[in-house]
């Protein structure tokens, strides 16, 4: 308890000394509202998908639920740029892109990586964090899964995100094995704690802190994917005024430094508030 009073502190500090912002949140249904300043009027409207920690993922916050993590920290940043409070709505990761070109929302940041096939729909600003993708199994198969080719086996059951590149993954990496594709993160972990997965492919950040939470989990020694992936906002095609400022806000936190204690804050606090 303490050391969770502890870390939602520390993060409110790390957060509130690089930002003017102490938003406060509010909820309704799948929409959450963050409050930059009293006297902004308007909102900008992020898409995002809140199963994917420290990226974003639900927190109860003095008895509310609210949407937490790094990319909503860095897109509190771009609503203030625009002179807008936020709105974030939390959707399926398999919705995103379409939420965004019907112009339900204004821009997305869910962890996303900007893929070329992805770049034909909507516009993309700079990486503003860099990720590699890792296999998470259970703990006790980390010796055992030492290689991709161990979990290429018609008896492996690997699991990725409906829609994600993890799922492209799947099937180049593992076209042997059984695969399954879910909508929500947490679901597949549950499934591989208890046996109905070998392994899921993910993020190494998020992996990194599941494994921190469970200590039945672990991550394979081996790499996939394109080792220079990385997390990009999106907005609509041809949406250039709100890139520009996107792009600016992202250099600014970038140069600064304030990217790094971001994510190193959503880090903490996702390992002090695990269940
Ligand atoms: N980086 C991967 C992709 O773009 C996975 C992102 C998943 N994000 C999430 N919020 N669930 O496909």
């Amino acid at each position: 308890m303490f050391k969770k009073v502890l870390s939602i502190l520390l993060f409110i500090i790390a957060v509130s000394s690089v930002a003017i912002l102490s938003a406060c949140a509010e909820t309704a249904g799948n929409v959450y509202t963050y409050v930059i300043d009293e006297a902004y009027t308007e909102y900008v409207v992020m898409g995002t998908s809140a199963d994917y920690p420290p990226y974003e993922w639900p927190l109860e916050v003095e008895g509310k639920t609210t949407i937490v993590g790094l990319d909503i920290e860095i897109a509190k940043y771009i609503a203030a740029a625009l002179g807008k409070n936020l709105k974030v709505v939390n959707k399926g990761f398999d919705f995103l892109i379409e939420d965004l070109e019907a112009g339900k929302v204004d821009f997305v940041m869910a962890g996303m990586t900007p893929t070329e096939e992805r770049a034909l729909r909507v516009d993309f600003s700079p990486v503003y964090y860099e990720s590699i993708q890792v296999v998470l199994v259970r703990d006790a198969d980390v010796a055992a899964y030492a290689s991709a080719a161990s979990l290429n086996v018609a008896s492996a059951k690997v699991g990725a995100q409906l829609g994600a590149i993890q799922q492209e993954l799947a099937e180049a990496t593992f076209p042997l094995a059984q695969r399954q594709y879910i909508q929500q993160v947490p679901d597949l972990v549950v499934r591989l704690i208890d046996g109905q997965l070998d392994a899921v492919i993910m993020e190494k950040a998020v992996a990194d802190g599941y494994v921190a939470n469970h200590a039945e989990l672990g991550i394979a020694p081996f790499l996939i994917g394109d080792p220079e992936g990385g997390s990009a906002v999106a907005v609509q095609k041809g949406d250039a005024d709100l890139l520009a400022t996107v792009n600016a806000v992202i250099a600014q936190l970038i140069a600064d430094g304030t990217i790094s204690t971001i994510v190193a804050a959503a880090i903490a606090l996702n390992e002090s508030t695990a269940e």
